[in-house]
């Protein structure tokens, strides 16, 4: 950990973090829950008053949707209490904190792209803990950046694109869901534009939606790894949510408007299929 540095980046071994790692090296101080446990109100703020950072972009998370319903208390404790005292405290000491939230505070019953104006209605604890961390923030440090994202990937991490590529190998037959729709958004890409356009010093506070473009059901992606990753044969079956059971309910549809987003930062889109593209390479190359 170098203290000296103006951005902090929590959450730093997630799928979101490690990206931003990648791309930010030496310039940034990392820190995830070893270092520093975010539900340890105390230990968050001794260390962040001992410190002076300029920005803090927040990837910590409690991100298992299905295990949520179970651990309310836990999930509570990392996506709404942690983000009050980080919120608390940005605003106390000036820091700039970009948070990061999910298409799951919403609740599907559209067809239509959701935009930052659009009213959130989780259907799962996971979402709904999200959205209290939003307001919570939004209430005590306005100068704040929420960007909710949706179907993060990585090369790093767990996530889908990494499990349905080992099964494919081990030459598993898989039952994917065919009738939830949103946008694989690969981690890399929201990372850049993190580290290129938000800490260069274009802040805007504010709710901002991110995603690749497009649209797929979790079914499309599944097909798509097997394709660009040159699976033969791979052996995929559509399934409806209803025959899938899962502990959290999830919406059939949360594509996100990247409108605002866009305006405002002048910036375009990749195309989800482009990305996954480009991270499998990497997983390729990478190991
Ligand atoms: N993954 C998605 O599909 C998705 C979709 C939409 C939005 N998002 C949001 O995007 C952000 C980044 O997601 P991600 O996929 O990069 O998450 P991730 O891979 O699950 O990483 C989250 C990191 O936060 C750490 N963490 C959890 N609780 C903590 C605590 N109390 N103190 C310190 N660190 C803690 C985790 O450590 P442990 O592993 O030890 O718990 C993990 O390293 C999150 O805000 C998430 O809600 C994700």
């Amino acid at each position: 950990m170098n203290p000296q540095n103006e951005i902090l980046i929590t959450g730093s071994r997630g799928q979101l973090g490690s990206e931003l790692k990648r791309l930010l090296g030496d310039s940034a101080t990392y820190v995830d829950r070893e270092e520093l446990d975010l539900t340890d109100a105390k230990a968050v703020t001794d260390f962040l008053r001992a410190n002076n950072f300029k920005y803090i972009v927040n990837c910590a998370a409690y991100t298992a949707v299905d295990r949520a319903e179970e651990d309310k208390m836990a999930c509570a404790a990392a996506n709404i209490d942690a983000v009050k005292n980080l919120a608390s405290l940005s605003e106390e000491l000036g820091y700039r904190l970009l948070h990061i939230s999910t298409d799951y505070v919403f609740n599907g019953d559209t067809c239509t792209p959701y935009t930052e104006s659009d009213r959130p209605e989780p259907m799962s604890v996971y979402g709904s803990t999200k959205r209290k961390g939003e307001t919570a923030l939004i209430g005590l440090d306005p100068s704040s950046m929420i960007i909710r994202t949706g179907w993060l990937y990585s090369e790093f991490g767990h996530n889908f694109v990494k499990t349905i590529l080992t099964k494919l190998r081990e030459g598993a037959a898989l039952r994917v869901v065919d009738d939830q729709y949103g946008t694989p958004t690969c981690a890399a890409d929201l990372a850049a534009f993190i580290a290129g356009h938000v800490l260069r010093g274009h802040w805007n506070a504010g709710l901002y939606h991110y995603a690749a473009e497009g649209v797929a059901s979790w079914y499309d992606f599944a097909v798509a790894i097997a394709a660009e990753a040159g699976i033969e044969g791979a052996n995929i079956s559509p399934v409806h949510t209803a025959d899938y059971p899962t502990p959290a309910a999830r919406p059939h549809f949360s594509v996100l408007d990247k409108s605002k987003i866009k305006a405002t930062f002048g910036i375009t889109l990749p195309y989800w299929r482009d990305s996954l593209r480009r991270c499998l390479r990497n997983i390729e190359t990478n190991g």
